[in-house]
């Protein structure tokens, strides 16, 4: 009988390790006595691991996107004093913000406005309901509710779920009263000066007839920062553009010129970052923008898509590089994705970025 383990065994279990890089990051929590602030937290979130890191990681990506200037690149094959030193010092990148419907619907809005109203962010993409849940939130509240709703019993109270939230329906009956008689005048413009209207142009409308601080389109008007939505009408606002039409036939949106809009804002940005919250068009037409100028420089995602069934909701940056929308070969990480539901991290990733200084 041995006493001593097999000798195979001990050889496969005991492997030795390669030497550690002397700039090795050992794995720590933060220690809570000495976290003054978001910012501090999210700095010790590089150690936690996991998506802690990735969120910590986004927090320096979108510093970097914040920090740029032109002034920072090697200054272009030009006699000097033809060159505009001060245009290069106050030239920023150019940051893109993407997020689905439902979190318009969610308390995201007020971070989302925050970034509108202070011009931290240069453009918008979204889908239907990422534009008519803020002006409808002007005009009736939106409640916390449970996932676990009767969708019958919801129906016949009259109440529509957003996952744990619930949006009276009269809401949209009071969003029709508003928004019908704009739909009017937008027709009567159209028709007496030929007036082409477009999806960004008609946000920009409603947000300037909203008239209302806690709108993010309010803001979005004011500081004249565009708003694409290409599928304007999958929603509340498609229905009423629809019963318009039977209404007062003959309102034209057109699509044409806001890819234009989109894709040359892209093109003659001299640095461009991505934002984007959730998949499906808001992350694919902010990416396709990016490919005319060759690639993003900087891109973070945060969404909780999987790869796995090939879809562009859940693709990893890294699909983007082999398309051209975002920019390959950098050394530093300048892109990545934080796979978790951008309504527990994205507030945190601003309170730790857009919301404080720049150092
Ligand atoms: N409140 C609403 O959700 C609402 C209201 C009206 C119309 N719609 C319409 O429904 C259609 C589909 O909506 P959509 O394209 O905006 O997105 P979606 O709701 O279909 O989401 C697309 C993907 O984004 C990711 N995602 C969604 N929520 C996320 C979150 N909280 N955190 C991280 N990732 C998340 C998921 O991978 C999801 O599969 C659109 O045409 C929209 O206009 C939605």
């Amino acid at each position: 009988m041995t006493t001593r383990a097999p000798v195979d065994a001990k050889a496969a279990v005991l492997v030795h390790s390669a030497p550690i890089a002397p700039d090795a990051v050992s794995v720590t929590g933060p220690d809570l006595s000495k976290v003054a602030d978001v910012k501090s937290l999210l700095a010790a979130y590089q150690r936690i691991g996991f998506q802690a890191t990735s969120l910590s990681n986004a927090v320096d990506i979108v510093q970097n996107m914040r920090r740029w200037r032109l002034s920072d690149e090697p200054l272009p094959d030009e006699p000097l004093e033809e060159i505009d030193h001060a245009a290069r010092a106050a030239t920023k990148c150019t940051i893109f913000l993407g997020f689905t419907s439902n979190l318009m619907s969610s308390g995201l809005r007020e971070i989302i406005r925050f970034l509108v109203q202070h011009k931290h962010i240069s453009a918008i993409v979204t889908t239907a309901g990422g534009i008519e849940e803020d002006f409808i939130k002007c005009l009736g509240k939106t409640y916390i509710a449970d996932f676990s709703l009767d969708g019958a019993d919801l129906r016949k109270k009259g109440l529509n779920r957003i996952g744990n939230l619930v949006v009276p329906n009269d809401n949209y009956c009071k969003f029709e009263d508003w928004v019908i008689p704009i739909l009017d005048k937008m027709l009567e413009e159209q028709k007496a000066s030929g007036e082409v209207w477009t999806p960004s142009k008609v946000i920009h409308r409603l947000g300037k007839e909203i008239n209302h601080e806690e709108s993010v389109y309010y803001w979005a008007y004011k500081n004249d920062i565009p708003v694409f939505c290409p599928a304007l009408t999958d929603g509340s606002l498609g229905d009423m553009i629809y019963f318009h039409s039977y209404k007062s036939p003959g309102l034209i949106i057109d699509i044409v010129q806001d890819i234009r809009r989109l894709n040359d804002l892209s093109l003659k940005a001299k640095k461009a970052g991505m934002i984007i919250l959730g998949g499906g068009v808001c992350k694919h037409q902010i990416a396709n923008a990016m490919l005319f100028r060759n690639g993003a420089d900087y891109a973070v995602y945060i969404n909780t898509g999987q790869e796995f069934d090939g879809s562009d909701s859940g693709a990893r940056p890294d699909e983007a590089v082999s398309w051209g929308k975002i920019k390959a070969g950098s050394q530093t990480v300048k892109h990545l994705k934080v796979y978790a539901d951008a309504t527990l991290v994205f507030p945190l990733l601003v309170a730790a970025t857009f919301a404080q200084e720049i150092e």
